[in-house]
């Protein structure tokens, strides 16, 4: 488009729609709404589109992003994107996925602190040392990983789909033991539910290892009647105090069909913020942990990042092939 053609934007009152049932307006206008307009125009002026995990704050998940989900749904967005430019408002290992994706297109991570717990746990050397200790088992990789690991890795995963990736590898690799890697407890979590044996890494999220099933017992006292909804990165000893366990857009799927008067998110804090704002009649129990990689992402970090286009995700030629082939193989698996 003509870069210099002025963008027209949606009114304040169209903007602000989305979160009125969650943030005051005066708070909306004097803190976000400048750089919510500025952002539309940016994204307009270099044909942008901003992907959103499920764990961004409101007003950057509500107001300006065009695709907002779980890991699994911006892997397979940015499969599908025919914008040039992907602004990533999640953390390094969504825009490192998002660029394997679309090696010739600029994606941009707001803030290139955005690390991840699990991501920064293992290494390719470490990945290299299991499956020389377990050579012939297949390695199934959590997304939140460098892309250095996805490059020693068979088949990807996420919290989504992971069941399904297990017993399909299983499946067709004729074999009842995988090496499930970095998160722990993930593995632990979907061999209890297959029965399929895992060799696992101490990897852990340090957002959802600290809960604990005390806590939720206690919650469930204080609110009965409550629906308990947990991340499968959590222990598997407070996954076995929920109603369901799923990624996060699968507790987001929970909520729009069930409708529960109360819920209780057992995983970061904005998820139940923007699940407030779309489900103004359920009541959320927040116990809720803050992720302070996600929490790098802010409005003014993705203006600078369009305003300046950093910071571009680059991945060594080398790593693409093997690395990307292994998100394939996951995505691919319906
Ligand atoms: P999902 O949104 O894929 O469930 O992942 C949660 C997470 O921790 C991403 O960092
Ligand atoms: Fe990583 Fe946990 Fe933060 Fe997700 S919530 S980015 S898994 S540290």
């Amino acid at each position: 488009m003509d870069r210099f053609a002025p963008v027209e934007l949606p009114s304040r009152d169209a903007l602000y729609a989305p979160v009125a049932s969650i943030m005051a307006r005066e708070d909306w206008e004097e803190r976000f709404a400048a750089d919510i307009e500025a952002i539309l125009r940016l994204k307009c002026e270099r044909n942008a589109v901003i992907l959103a995990h499920n764990y961004q704050t409101p007003e950057i998940f509500h107001c300006v992003s065009d695709m907002r989900g779980d890991s699994l749904a911006l892997a397979r967005e940015a499969q599908d994107t025919e914008a040039s430019v992907i602004v990533m408002a999640g953390v390094e290992f969504m825009a490192e996925t998002a660029k394997l994706m679309n090696p010739g297109k600029t994606v941009l991570i707001p803030d290139d602190r955005a690390g991840c717990s699990l991501a920064d746990s293992i290494t390719a050397e470490n990945v290299r040392a299991l499956k020389a200790a377990h050579p012939g088992v297949p390695v199934i990789t959590y997304v939140n990983s460098s892309a250095a690991v996805k490059a020693e890795t068979d088949v990807c995963c996420t919290s989504g789909n992971a069941r399904k990736v297990v017993e399909t590898v299983a499946r067709e690799w004729g074999v009842d033991r995988v090496i499930m890697i970095p998160d722990e407890f993930l593995a632990r979590n979907v061999r209890n539910e297959t029965g399929i044996e895992m060799i696992t890494w101490p990897g852990h999220c340090e957002v959802h290892e600290k809960f604990t099933p005390q806590e939720i017992r206690q919650y469930r006292r204080m609110h009965p009647g409550v629906v308990v909804l947990a991340h499968p990165e959590c222990p598997p000893e407070v996954v076995a105090e929920a109603d369901y366990s799923g990624s996060t857009a699968g507790m987001m799927q929970f909520v729009a069909e069930k409708r529960p008067g109360k819920a209780l998110l057992v995983t970061e804090c904005s998820m139940s913020d923007n699940l407030a704002a779309l489900f103004p009649a359920t009541q959320f129990v927040r116990p809720c942990n803050l992720c302070p990689h996600m929490k790098r992402i802010t409005l003014p970090a993705i203006r600078n990042a369009l305003e300046t286009m950093t910071r571009a995700v680059e991945i060594p030629d080398a790593l693409i092939p093997a690395a990307r082939r292994s998100v394939e193989r996951m995505l691919d698996i319906r």
